[in-house]
């Protein structure tokens, strides 16, 4: 008799736990069988938190990283949309300039090494694999085109000397391409578009 009460009372509760006072309301918090992640170890914006050195819960972007809308120029990184001027369109009255920008500010000749090497690197992440790594035009991608799209040649960047394609021209195909070759002012900023504009004159220096 014992067992047939507290199966009863067991069978009771689980009636009522199950479907009694559902769609009520209470004042206090509900009793948490199961947490379903409602509490969490987290950062909250703009609160204080003990976890880092400086004990702020908001924290600077990461460096190197590029926050979505930062071209406002507060931002270290440039995309130069919708300024005007040599450095961000590579026009000098109207027309397609030679030289760098002195908004580089390369003024010896570490910076320019260093400016160079880093338009290298770009160069062959952005560019080889169309014009390739030596800039004759044959990277895989044209390879490619030759097979599936022959309408699209890639040219060499070798023969594209300052005589006819000056600094500037060559930044603004980097900058809105050309033809077969998409636009790249939101991937690559300003500066690096000059470097892999030195870095292309060098490759033709040391191909002549
Ligand atoms: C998807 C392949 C592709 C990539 C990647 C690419 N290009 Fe091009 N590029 C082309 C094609 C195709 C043309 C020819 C466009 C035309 O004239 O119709 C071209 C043309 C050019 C020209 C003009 C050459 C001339 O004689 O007028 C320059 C300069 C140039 N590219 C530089 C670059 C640089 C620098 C990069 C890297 C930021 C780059 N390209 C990335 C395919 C590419």
């Amino acid at each position: 008799m014992k067992y047939f009460f507290l199966a009863l009372i067991s069978f009771a509760i689980l009636i009522v736990g199950v479907f009694g006072l559902r769609g009520d309301k209470f004042s206090q918090a509900p009793i948490e069988v199961f947490p379903d992640m409602d509490h969490q170890d987290k950062v909250k914006a703009q609160t204080a938190n003990s976890f880092f050195a400086d004990g702020m819960g908001s924290r600077r972007p990461v460096i190197g990283t590029v926050p979505k809308y930062a071209d406002s120029g507060i931002m270290p990184l440039e995309f130069g949309v919708g300024r005007s001027g040599y450095y961000f369109d590579g026009k000098l009255d109207g027309s397609f300039g030679n030289g760098m920008p002195v908004e580089l500010s390369l003024s010896d000749e570490s910076d320019s090494i260093g400016f160079l090497a880093r338009g290298e690197d770009m160069f062959n992440v952005h560019c080889a694999i169309c014009h390739g790594k030596s800039g004759d035009g044959k990277g895989v991608v044209a390879a490619y085109f030759a097979k599936a799209d022959p309408i699209i040649t890639v040219p060499s960047l070798l023969t594209a000397l300052p005589a006819t394609h000056p600094d500037g021209l060559i930044y603004d195909v980097i900058s809105n391409g050309k033809g077969g070759m998409g636009a790249y002012k939101h991937n690559i900023p300003v500066r690096d578009r000059w470097a892999i504009v030195a870095y292309l004159r060098a490759l033709q220096t040391s191909n002549n």
